[in-house]
């Protein structure tokens, strides 16, 4: 049997005890020998007392249930208990228990056989109704508990839209645990006679409860009334559930309390109809899909096409000789839904007024912003948009190089004055970590003593980064603000827009700091602590300011936006993607800029399948979000753990450990990996509280260097062409496997499989391998380990782009339009010309973006100098695909006498603004 320190989860420790428990109770109904069945029976009631504590949080099979088979079982009944257990089994995996009652004792179970879910198609599931469970706080003894469940069963009527059970703990530590353990809870009924203290003493559970009480524990709220304090706590860690306060206090009581995500309080009454009804129209808000539901509606209707769609109703499909397999591929129902904005009866996604609008406001409810924009052309075009929005030609911005092309395509077409921030180099693994505060306060400091921090206008960085380094994102905007209070963050969330449905995760979300960050500054605590740091940073030197954890003015303005791939981690079709806004400027200052920028990127014919898709997966993160992204982080869990525990597989593998990939002076809390085949699991809540960076846990980096292939052969040749799996991003030495809300632990199961059929054909070669195969295995495997080139840093702009040769930022969109003109540029060899040029002390100023895959990002961007390093790197490089480089011809850089030229109309253009300057 497994001990419970193998378990990272807590939901998996229960699905593996109970088949645990359904192979002992058969292997025992059927056990000839004495000795045999008493081992058993020992094993069997070890089971019964571990699964006990944890059926309490369920309602399947339920407490009384369960009791009950297991005094079958201590009165020997065990051909009984076996059945009993293996149809519990058999609900539990396939969710039979939601859709219907299970009987448990074999007479009613027999008749019940033939409905047995397997066989239902999904059609007919999927007009079932939904089913969830209600989490009932009160101290109550068995009869009362009995009595609270038959009246919310009594409640029930056929025309509800869905049915729910109920699940009865005693005591807020309880209600905190059943709501992190127990996904299919949607509300929670506080009744007066809770208590504060659980009996629970299982660790797998009871740390839930650090990730209850947030950074000031749940111990803060013992001295605290215990109804309202819940109702807060659980709008710390599923702010998507409903809660309903029933209270004996008078309502002046209750009135001066923050009741978190409280919906309706009950005053002394046990009106039990009302809070079914409640309950069910709760639900129903998350479940309401307004844009969805229309398009539903509208491809039902009968439509006559005089518009310039002939897919619409799948007509130019269904009269075709030739393409009739695309319809009979497609079905039907994905044509009758094609439609636009201008051939009505739907609504714009340009100017939203009806389901759209809607759709749009469900989902700033669910992602926590203020206002929330659907994009059908994904991320890259939302990053245009809010760049185009918000940063006015000259403006400046700080962004990390390593960022997605889009947004440097953005800064150039908004003319901004750009500032390059270096992420901290892997060089080991040829790829970038992120931005280190310090550098942003460092480059913030400098621009201030320059006198241009009012031009600063925003900081972009990406959260998390393709290798799932994950920032401190409230911190980062707390300390900028504090130099500069009217900084707008871009937050590039293209990869974390699942984040915000774990409690894990959700704090190192832009919206959830930008909504703790506009609290803070509200309050008196934090006025006076900045009115003492201010004393204190009286005449500070600037090192005193970077080693300061500085606090931002109290009229500081919370201006922050993120932008996600709702289809890379949720459920969205291709390009549906969000941009969330929480700028307390948007309305003042912002919108009419938005709305523009909006109607530059976006299509007059958006795609209203990819909005649906949005919408629908809005509802599914609302509903079991939570669900989904726990067991995505289980299952990567779990890969790390068979990968690290494999003794075949450490020959030639190794996972990257937070250790690895991110240097000691930003992991506060010291922790270095999340395995450890001696220690087993470490706690993940210290370091998501405290460290600068943290590596998002759902993305296992892979070293493969030791098989002796490259990262990019070992993708195509080894995992998509012999063995089908698809994976996305590669280093020179290393592989990323993204679990996502739709892995399954039989898809870890295949990987692993994989990787030992990999790693034995290896041995076999190996074995029958001559000396000299031997040497150049070897070779290659110290090549890829050991010889990397340096990753470089940004160079700086050449000074032709930029106002001043001591400053940083730069003129980049100039140095893009001035290379359209072809007489501007020539072309350089990497290891002829160029060298040459370079030695005899010219300036090589690259005239393109040069994007090499891997790392997938610009090592030289218009206008930037060619550095030694730089050079360096891409004569290392042997990627084959670099994007604006051609192998025929060499780098495009700018001739001398096109540099000349631009630094004499910068000069002119120079001077032109400081007279403007004077005169206004
Ligand atoms: C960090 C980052 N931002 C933005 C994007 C672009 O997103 P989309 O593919 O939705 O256009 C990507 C794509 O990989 C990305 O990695």
């Amino acid at each position: 049997m497994q001990v419970m320190g193998d378990y990272y989860s807590a939901i998996q420790l229960r699905h593996d005890q109970w088949t645990t428990l359904r192979e002992v109770t058969e292997a025992l109904a059927s056990a000839r020998k004495p000795k045999r069945e008493a081992a058993l029976v020992t094993n069997v009631r070890a089971l019964f007392d571990l699964l006990g504590p944890i059926e309490t949080y369920w309602a399947f099979p339920g407490v009384q249930a369960f009791e009950q088979i297991r005094r079958q079982f201590e009165h020997g009944n065990y051909a009984d208990v076996a059945f009993s257990v293996q149809r519990i089994c058999r609900a539990l995996s396939t969710g039979a228990y939601r859709r219907r009652h299970v009987p448990l004792d074999r007479d009613s179970a027999d008749a019940d056989e033939h409905e047995d879910e397997v066989i239902q198609p999904p059609e007919a599931r999927a007009l079932a109704k939904p089913y969830f469970e209600v989490l009932v706080v009160d101290n109550v003894n068995e009869h009362q508990e009995r009595w609270l469940h038959s009246n919310f069963k009594k409640m029930r009527r056929p025309e509800d839209p869905f049915h729910y059970e109920t699940v009865v703990v005693p005591s807020l530590q309880d209600a905190l645990i059943g709501i992190l353990f127990n996904y299919n809870i949607q509300a929670i009924v506080v009744r007066p006679g809770l208590k504060f203290d659980s009996k629970m003493e299982m660790s797998l559970l009871t740390r839930y409860l650090d990730w209850a009480g947030g950074t000031e524990g749940i111990e803060a709220v013992r001295s605290l009334d215990h109804g309202p304090a819940l109702c807060r706590l659980v709008a710390n860690v599923r702010p998507e559930l409903d809660a309903y306060l029933v209270t004996d206090r008078s309502v002046e009581e209750i009135a001066g309390h923050d009741l978190g995500i409280c919906r309706r309080v009950f005053y002394n009454q046990e009106d039990f109809m009302e809070l079914h009804l409640n309950i069910l129209r709760g639900v129903q808000a998350r479940y309401k899909t307004p844009f969805f539901t229309a398009l539903v509606e509208y491809s039902k209707q009968p439509t006559g096409v005089f518009h310039a769609m002939p897919i619409s109703r799948g007509k130019s499909v269904s009269r075709s000789h030739w393409i009739q397999d695309m319809g009979a591929f497609y079905g039907s129902n994905i044509f009758l839904a094609e439609t636009s904005a201008t051939s009505g009866g739907l609504d714009s996604l340009l100017e939203p007024h009806g389901p759209i609008k809607q759709a749009q406001e469900q989902a700033s409810r669910a992602f926590g912003s203020k206002q929330t924009f659907f994009a059908t052309n994904g991320t890259s075009t939302c990053n245009k948009i809010v760049v185009q929005a918000l940063v006015r030609p000259g403006d400046i911005v700080l962004v990390d190089r390593d960022c997605h092309k889009s947004h440097h395509y953005g800064l150039v077409l908004a003319g901004a004055q750009v500032v390059y921030l270096d992420s901290y180099p892997l060089n080991e693994y040829s790829m970038y970590g992120a931005v280190p505060l310090r550098e942003v306060k460092h480059m913030l400091l400098h621009l201030k003593a320059q006198g241009k921090l009012d031009r600063v206008r925003m900081l972009l960085l990406t959260n998390c980064t393709f290798d799932g380094i994950v920032y401190n994102v409230e911190r980062v905007m707390e300390e900028c603000l504090a130099i500069k209070p009217d900084l707008i963050f871009l937050w590039d969330e293209a990869w974390f827009a699942f984040a915000r449905f774990s409690p894990l995760y959700r704090q190192r979300t832009a919206m959830n700091a930008a909504n703790v960050l506009r609290e803070r500054l509200r309050s008196d605590t934090h006025a006076r602590a900045w009115e003492e740091q201010q004393k204190q940073l009286k005449d500070a030197s600037e090192e005193e300011w970077l080693n300061t954890r500085l606090l931002p003015p109290p009229d500081a303005r919370v201006r922050t936006y993120a932008t996600q791939s709702t289809h890379k981690t949720l459920t969205s079709l291709r390009q549906g993607s969000m941009i969330h806004v929480n700028d307390q400027d948007f309305k003042g200052e912002v919108e009419v800029s938005f709305h523009e920028a909006y109607m530059t990127h976006t299509s007059t014919s958006p795609n209203y399948q990819i909005i649906a898709s949005l919408d629908v997966g809005r509802r599914q993160v609302e509903l079991e979000g939570f669900e989904f992204v726990h067991r995505q982080v289980e299952a990567a869990m779990a890969m790390r753990r068979a990968i690290m525990t494999h003794p075949r597989l450490s020959k030639y593998f190794r996972i990257l450990t937070a250790a690895d990939m991110i240097p000691s002076k930003h992991r506060e809390s010291g922790l270095e990996s999340y395995y450890d085949p001696e220690r087993g699991w470490s706690d993940v809540w210290d370091s998501l509280v405290h460290d600068e960076f943290v590596l998002d846990p759902t993305r296992v980096t892979l070293a493969v260097g030791g098989t002796g292939w490259d990262g990019d052969t070992f993708k195509t040749q080894i995992l998509m062409d012999k063995y089908g799996i698809q994976i996305n991003k590669t280093s020179r030495n290393t592989v990323l496997f993204m679990t996502n809300i739709g892995t399954t632990r039989s898809s870890v199961a295949y990987l692993i499989e994989v990787l030992v059929e990999i790693a034995t054909d290896l041995d076999e070669l190996l074995d029958d391998a001559s000396m000299m195969e031997k040497r150049g295995f070897e070779k290659r495997v110290s090549n890829l380990m050991h010889d990397l080139p340096p990753l470089p840093d940004f160079s700086r702009f050449h000074d032709a782009f930029r106002s001043a040769p001591e400053t940083p930022e730069g003129d980049i969109r100039s140095a893009f339009f001035l290379s359209y003109e072809e007489n501007n540029c020539d072309y350089l060899e990497l290891d002829g010309s160029i060298k040459a040029a370079m030695e005899s002390g010219q300036e090589v100023v690259s005239a393109s973006f040069i994007i090499p895959y891997p790392p997938g990002f610009p090592i030289l961007v218009p206008g930037q100098v060619v550095s030694q390093e730089i050079l360096a790197f891409m004569r290392a490089l042997d990627v084959s695909e670099i994007h604006g480089y051609r192998a025929d011809l060499g780098l495009r850089v700018f001739t001398e006498e096109a540099l000349k030229q631009q630094a004499k109309a910068n000069q002119a253009r120079l001077k032109l603004n400081a007279a403007r300057h004077k005169i206004f």
